[in-house]
């Protein structure tokens, strides 16, 4: 869940800001939201279970006193139930301090039995409040055993003293945002493992879980380290560490633009973010290789000595991520002839894998965010290894804390099933696979020139995929009231086919599965019965081996028993037509490019299928976009 402060010396109303703030990061998290600001010598709060709306009617209903210093939330529940009182802001120390947390105190329950012996009481079941009942008592403190004790600052310093204190006893990953009715135009922060940057306005300061939160007001950020505590007021940004130490945090403009995060006039994000595909892909592909054809991934700050000695690849990811790297294997193997291995992030440090300096681990992540990936790369790290960070959220913490970064170039993906950021995921490992297979000698320089040449090409065909949805989107429409759908391919078109069944899931609640084809035989087929709707992905007929016959004998294998195919295969295959209820034809292609093609259709259905049902798309029930615990 995010995290959201403004405080400003300027005219903007602090709820305004965060308002706006929380309908952009609430991608992030939608099952609670709450606002806090300072007011009257105390605080103002309201908080609403379920969607943002819930708030804003809340708000219609129980206005909020103005003020130029508050905090906002959007929850995705760990600890306690998506109900009102666990929603966050959480108001203690006799409703003077307010505070929102984003992450997993997982030492809650000693601390709170600890804090329970001391006489405190509790309202909700979130380990949140447990925190704002220390940070509150840790206050009271040091504002009453007064001015000695809180040094050179005195009592303007008590909330950023009480907030180190707070976070040095928490263990897990957390940001905190906290303000108190005696501190007016203050509001603190201390972060460990979860994300937070610092907006710097004029007259004016900010604090997001993303730089969306505050992209309307202002496009220079501040990064923050690990371990940090910052205290922002109008016209001041201090960054020190949990012992009070001074630190620096790192200054960056934000380069794409707040209309990037708007509709452009699409029903929702979703289809906007299909559509933005073509230039996801172009983008991600730019300013990375001259006219022979030569890569050059500037982000590399991996010695390429290292990279050419090094004799396993282990790709970790989760979720749509984790789809991408599967593609990827067939392509990296294929070309520089090193053994890949992808892994879900969460599976990997749990199995005591084989991880050593010659090992190169590659992270994908559109937010950069993902604490299971985040954990992963980290234990790969402290066994040796190199890591390469495929992302698409500049200053994120995967890439911060990688050896190397390639960044994909989609923009902002805010609808939480991902589409954009997954085809130029699989273009970013690509352009990773040409690298080291030039690197280390593994293709010509003619074959990456071919290779680049046809990825060139892709944006334009995806357009064209793009230009036909009106005959997938019917057939989603009559399928509105199908119960479970199968989706198979062979090769690369296997990961497609989960990506397919995963994006069914998401969004229609709809039970899919996909399979490797040639496994169909060896258990599942024993699903089919009359009428079961199975997506094939074909391979092109002009690819390798048998690869296309043997994917047309499992269509017929299917549709013997009854099943109703429909066949995503390449324009002028008229082997399909037969065997298929419905074609749908994507441009030529080679076999390795094919699912930044055959995805698409896929994408297309489940996005209309959901929509006939009456699904909110962008936000689906029980998910978030950047789930920041474990
Ligand atoms: C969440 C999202 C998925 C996403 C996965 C990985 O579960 O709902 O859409 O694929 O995280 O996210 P990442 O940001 O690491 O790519």
């Amino acid at each position: 869940a995010p995290a959201n402060g403004t405080s400003s010396s300027r005219d903007h109303q602090a709820l305004d800001v965060l308002m706006e703030g929380l309908r952009r990061l609430e991608y992030r998290g939608y099952d609670s939201a709450g606002v806090a600001v300072v007011a009257d010598g105390g605080i103002a709060m309201r908080k609403k279970s379920g969607k943002l709306a819930n708030l804003i009617a809340e708000l219609a209903e129980n206005p909020m006193p103005d003020s130029l210093t508050g905090i906002g939330h959007t929850r995705w529940a760990t600890h306690g139930g998506p109900t009102d009182l666990n929603a966050h802001p959480h108001v203690v120390d006799g409703g003077q301090l307010a505070v929102i947390h984003n992450g997993i105190i997982e030492n809650y329950a000693p601390l709170k039995a600890d804090l329970l012996k001391q006489g405190y009481s509790f309202v909700s079941e979130t380990d949140t409040e447990v925190a704002a009942v220390l940070l509150g008592s840790i206050y009271r403190k040091l504002t009453t055993t007064a001015g000695a004790a809180l040094g050179s600052k005195g009592a303007d310093s008590a909330l950023t003293q009480a907030m180190a204190l707070t976070a040095r006893q928490l263990e897990g990953a957390f940001t905190l945002l906290a303000i108190h009715g005696e501190q007016p135009g203050v509001v603190v922060a201390a972060r460990r493992n979860s994300p937070l940057v610092v907006g710097l306005g004029d007259g004016e300061n900010f604090l997001g879980s993303d730089v969306s939160g505050f992209i309307d007001y202002t496009r220079r950020a501040v990064e923050l380290g690990q371990d940090q505590v910052v205290t922002i007021t109008g016209d001041s940004v201090d960054i020190t560490d949990f012992f009070g130490a001074p630190a620096q945090g790192k200054e960056y403009v934000v380069d794409w633009d707040a209309s990037a995060a708007e509709k452009d006039g699409y029903p929702s994000f979703m289809e906007k973010e299909i559509n933005d595909q073509p230039d996801a892909v172009a983008a991600t592909l730019l300013g990375r290789s001259d006219l022979e054809g030569k890569l050059t991934l500037d982000e590399m700050r991996i010695d390429p000595q290292v990279l050419k000695t090094i004799n396993k690849i282990i790709v970790l990811a989760c979720g749509t991520s984790a789809y991408a790297g599967q593609v990827a294997k067939y392509a990296i193997e294929h070309w520089c002839r090193i053994p890949t291995e992808v892994e879900l992030s969460h599976e990997f440090r749990y199995r005591d894998p084989i991880v050593d300096e010659n090992t190169l681990i590659v992270s994908i992540s559109q937010s950069g965010e993902t604490m299971d990936t985040l954990m992963a790369v980290r234990y790969a790290r402290e066994q040796g290894a190199k890591t390469i960070s495929i992302c698409n959220t500049n200053g994120s913490t995967i890439p911060r804390e990688s050896d190397a970064v390639l960044y994909t170039h989609a923009g902002p993906e805010i609808a939480v099933a991902s589409t954009k950021a997954f085809l130029a995921q699989i273009t970013a490992t690509y352009l990773l696979g040409l690298y080291l297979a030039q690197l280390r000698g593994n293709l010509f320089q003619g074959q990456i020139k071919d290779i680049l040449a046809d990825l060139a090409k892709t944006p334009a065909k995806i357009a064209q995929v793009l230009a036909n949805a009106a005959q997938i989107k019917d057939l989603a429409l009559s399928m509105a009231n199908t119960r479970t759908v199968l989706f198979l391919g062979r090769h690369v078109g296997y990961p497609v086919a989960l990506e397919g069944a995963l994006k069914l899931k998401e969004l229609a609640y709809i039970h899919a599965e996909g399979f490797a084809a040639g496994e169909l035989k060896h258990g599942p087929i024993a699903l089919i019965e009359e009428g079961q709707p199975v997506f094939v992905v074909v391979p092109s007929p002009r690819g390798r081996d048998s690869l296309h016959a043997k994917v047309v004998s499992n269509i017929q294998e299917v549709r013997a028993r009854g099943a109703m195919t429909i066949v995503i295969a390449e324009e002028g295959d008229e082997s399909v037509r037969e065997h298929a209820e419905h074609v749908f034809y994507i441009p030529e292609t080679t076999t390795l490019l094919a699912p930044l093609l055959t995805t698409v259709p896929l994408q297309i259905f489940a996005c209309a299928l959901a929509t006939a049902k009456g699904y909110d798309v962008d936000q689906p029930r029980n998910l978030a976009k950047s789930v920041t615990v474990e």
